[in-house]
């Protein structure tokens, strides 16, 4: 599918983002592992979170449609392998906590992925897996698995991933003894709330390690997932660009692990004002408003902010070519084994667009302000890409073409439709 998208006059309005993908998944996941049926209210509707869906589904559990946005999920009665293999389709998350999973339980279980998925590495999670005690084949998708009783471990993560953590504390949580799981910076920290608030003990040791003991149980549970700050984000960054913007977002979960753009904004001099703050289920959720405000500064962004805004970084790359300045990103190399490889793809796209864009191996520089121009954008598997030159498309000064934008159905299915309610010609 090719969009063609024209410039927009101004954004003006409301709009609540898609529930948060991290979130969703993790419901699932923790449903399908409880003793008892679980409501999960407003979950993301997207190919991502329904290949996690539909895995669990082939493995025993049983999903029910309630009125509303919501559904019913009721945990297998017995787990068992699935016939045929599981297709994880461009979800990442779905694929490593997926692993996690199957690992600790007596199944054994083929992953798949599409062309993206299966070129991203699996090592990080398999290693430690076959530590604990599972027998995994491959290190790339497609993996085979053979999971049973497995040994806690002390893990130290290469990378600062929740998909890594997040993987090895749910097969700790069946394991023997104790799992610890410790990273170099903390990422999104989503596994840990959920886990709290179902009544699961987590462990901390002062070196920044969290644990947990095996033989964990909980009740099924009710939850509402809040809006994806990483969807939000396309907007809100949309109304830092386009001259006399001024949008609402409302119900957008503000989790301090993912807040890194919004506390870029504010060094840039963003108008950016939190309306209100609330906590649903562990998780904080505000209404934010942003306006449009002439001569942004540019960002620095390197250390550990740099894994509180990793999906954030084609769209913020795109406000950097307005910026008054040089914006300079570092540490991020995790970005090369995204959904596509987002330093060379964001370079790629800016770059043809007019941009200036000096590529290094775990960041970019990126000279502003320059006009953009209209191109025609390959979004090579990867929704932020696609959704970034979207936004980027809303400044250039003409028609920009996005090819293989149904990339955004795995994330962001609506995303032109709101496109199109926002937008002032
Ligand atoms: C996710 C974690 C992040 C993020 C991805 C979703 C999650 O990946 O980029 O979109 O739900 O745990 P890493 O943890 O591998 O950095």
């Amino acid at each position: 599918m090719e969009w063609v998208l024209r410039p927009a006059q101004g954004l003006r309005g409301e709009f609540i983002p898609p529930a948060d993908k991290s979130i969703t998944h993790r419901a699932y996941l923790f449903a399908a592992a409880a003793r008892t049926p679980s409501e999960i209210e407003n979950p993301l509707q997207s190919h991502d979170c329904e290949a996690t869906l539909n895995a669990l589904i082939q493995m025993g559990a049983e999903v029910r449609r309630l009125s509303g946005a919501a559904i019913a999920l009721y945990p297998p009665t017995e787990w068992h392998s699935p016939a045929g293999s599981l297709d994880c389709g461009n979800s990442g998350t779905t694929m490593r906590l997926l692993m996690g999973m199957i690992a600790s339980r007596p199944l054994v279980a083929e992953l798949q992925g599409d062309a993206s998925l299966s070129r991203r590495p699996m090592e990080r999670v398999a290693s430690p897996l076959r530590q604990m005690g599972a027998t995994i084949e491959g290190s790339q998708a497609p993996l085979r698995i053979r999971g049973g009783e497995l040994e806690g471990i002390d893990f130290v993560s290469p990378v600062a991933s929740a998909q890594v953590k997040s993987a090895v504390l749910l097969a700790g949580l069946r394991a023997r003894g104790t799992t610890w799981v410790r990273e170099p910076e903390l990422s999104r920290d989503h596994t840990e709330r959920f886990l709290s608030g179902l009544g699961v003990d987590m462990l901390r040791r002062p070196d920044g390690a969290i644990g947990v003991e095996g033989g964990a149980e909980w009740e099924g549970f009710r939850i509402r997932v809040p809006g994806d700050l990483s969807s939000a984000a396309f907007w809100i960054v949309a109304a830092c660009l386009v001259p006399g913007a001024d949008l609402v977002v409302r119900g957008v979960g503000v989790n301090p692990t993912r807040t890194g753009l919004l506390k870029v904004l504010t060094q840039m001099g963003a108008d950016l004002e939190v309306l209100s703050e609330s906590s649903a289920q562990g998780e904080p959720v505000a209404d934010l408003r942003i306006r449009f405000r002439s001569g942004l500064r540019p960002f620095k962004i390197e250390g550990e902010i740099v894994p509180q805004l990793i999906d954030e970084v084609p769209v913020l790359s795109v406000l950097a070519t307005q910026a008054e300045g040089t914006s300079t990103l570092r540490d991020a190399a995790e970005l090369r084994v995204k959904e596509s490889d987002r330093i060379a793809s964001t370079a790629e796209m800016l770059r043809k667009m007019g941009a200036q864009v000096e590529v290094h191996p775990d960041g970019l520089d990126i000279h502003g302000p320059v006009q953009l121009g209209g191109t025609r954008v390959d979004c090579n598997l990867d929704h932020r890409i696609a959704m970034a030159a979207a936004v980027a498309s809303l400044i250039a000064a003409d028609e920009t073409r996005i090819a293989g934008a149904e990339a955004v159905l795995t994330s962001y299915p609506h995303f032109l439709d709101e496109l199109n309610r926002l937008r002032v010609d």
